[in-house]
């Protein structure tokens, strides 16, 4: 990674700001780049089926009102019919992809899902998108770094461009949240949906992503997890009974550490890329809760109209937030676009991305289909 996080995060529990300062930055040498990796491409896919706030206040004790008014939601999407798993939205976004970019499958060169709701542990979710997609032997894999495994799937596949080792890279961000969520929880089952969003990445000297920023806290994970499932404690008819294979958030710590983080991570690539407010036109921010959302462009002194903003339609769809915000926005994109990708997710993991938009998305969505 060129550069690390500036602010490495104060431990949830305890590690010394000596410490933190100590790993903090380090910025490494300017390296001469050949050619930027820009997105030039962006599909999404939302299963049909709509969960409003009024359907799940007849599951558990909520209201419309205490939804709205905390999270910023209205509805979601849940993925219904046997046998589909995150791959097969993620497939329906990359089929979608391929044709509107006109990118024959045999042009890709990998493939990288971000997801923390693969079918399976093994084979990777990724592997399983290219089977569907007719796309063969080519480099796939998951990235799994909760809500923001897009920024970090990105920042991966941003490197392979970069040093020439690809051109063409697919990269999905896609979560089946419906299958970890427990609908008796209400301080969980509102806030979550399922969703796929996909965008292709290729070389391009004038614009593309500037700067990345990845970061982690693993002291975070009490906060935010999924008890039972992994080798620590697999699966049993026990962890089944006590409701261990579902979404766990102690939604208030949460929610403390994202603001602060989310806003960090925005304001740390404005102040390294030297950039002001003014010369943002986009923050593209995970959608988790609306008031996480507006404190991050509030710190960046951003106007709300310069802020994309998806929750009420979709909830939050994990890894599919950023990929799924680009493809509602893509329309209202202009070749130069400046934006800030930013994102905040279970581990702790949060990051980054400064990019200049490659395309002017009207026309794209003009000759789509
Ligand atoms: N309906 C009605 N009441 C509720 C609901 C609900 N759905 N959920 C919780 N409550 C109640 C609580 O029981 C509590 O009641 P009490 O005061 O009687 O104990 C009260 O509402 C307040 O609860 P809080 O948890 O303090 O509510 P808060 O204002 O913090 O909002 C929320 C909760 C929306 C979950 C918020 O904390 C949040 O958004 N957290 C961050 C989520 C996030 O960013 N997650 C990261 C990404 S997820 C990933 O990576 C997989």
């Amino acid at each position: 990674m060129r550069r690390r996080c500036h602010h490495a995060a104060a431990s949830v529990h305890s590690r010394s700001r000596q410490a933190i300062e100590a790993s903090s930055v380090k910025k490494s040498k300017t390296t001469v780049r050949k050619a930027k990796a820009a997105i030039t491409g962006v599909h999404g896919y939302l299963p049909p089926y709509v969960l409003t706030n009024a359907e799940l206040a007849q599951m558990v004790d909520t209201s419309d009102q205490w939804i709205v008014e905390r999270t910023g939601i209205k509805e979601r999407r849940i993925l219904k019919g046997k046998g589909l798993g995150t791959s097969h939205m993620g497939a329906q976004a990359v089929e979608g992809l391929l044709a509107k970019t006109k990118t024959a499958p045999h042009e890709v060169d990998l493939l990288i899902c971000a997801t923390t709701t693969p079918d399976f542990v093994f084979p990777s979710t990724a592997n399983l998108i290219c089977e569907m997609c007719g796309i063969r032997s080519i480099g796939s894999f998951d990235v799994q770094a909760a809500c923001s495994g897009f920024v970090y799937a990105l920042t991966i596949a941003a490197q392979f461009i970069e040093t020439g080792k690809a051109r063409k890279i697919v990269v999905v961000g896609a979560d089946k949240m419906s299958a970890i969520i427990d609908y008796s929880d209400r301080a969980t089952c509102v806030l979550f949906g399922d969703g796929a969003g996909a965008v292709l990445l290729e070389p391009n000297k004038k614009f593309g992503i500037m700067d990345t920023l990845i970061c982690s806290d693993g002291s975070g994970m009490p906060h935010l997890h999924q008890k039972a499932g992994g080798s620590r404690m697999p699966p049993t008819a026990e962890t089944v009974a006590k409701r261990l294979h579902y979404v766990h958030q102690e939604g208030a710590a949460v929610y403390k550490f994202a603001v602060a983080r989310m806003a960090e991570v925005a304001t740390e690539l404005m102040k390294r890329n030297g950039l002001m407010s003014e010369d943002i036109d986009w923050l593209v921010p995970h959608q988790a809760n609306r008031r996480i959302i507006e404190a991050t462009a509030e710190r960046m002194k951003l106007r709300p109209e310069r802020v994309m903003v998806t929750i009420h339609k979709y909830g939050n769809t994990t890894a599919a937030t950023i990929p799924l915000c680009l493809w509602d926005y893509e329309n209202k994109l202009k070749a130069g676009d400046r934006m800030i990708l930013a994102a905040f997710g279970g581990g702790f993991t949060w990051g980054g991305v400064y990019l200049t938009w490659a395309y002017d998305g009207e026309k794209q969505v003009a000759n789509d289909g």
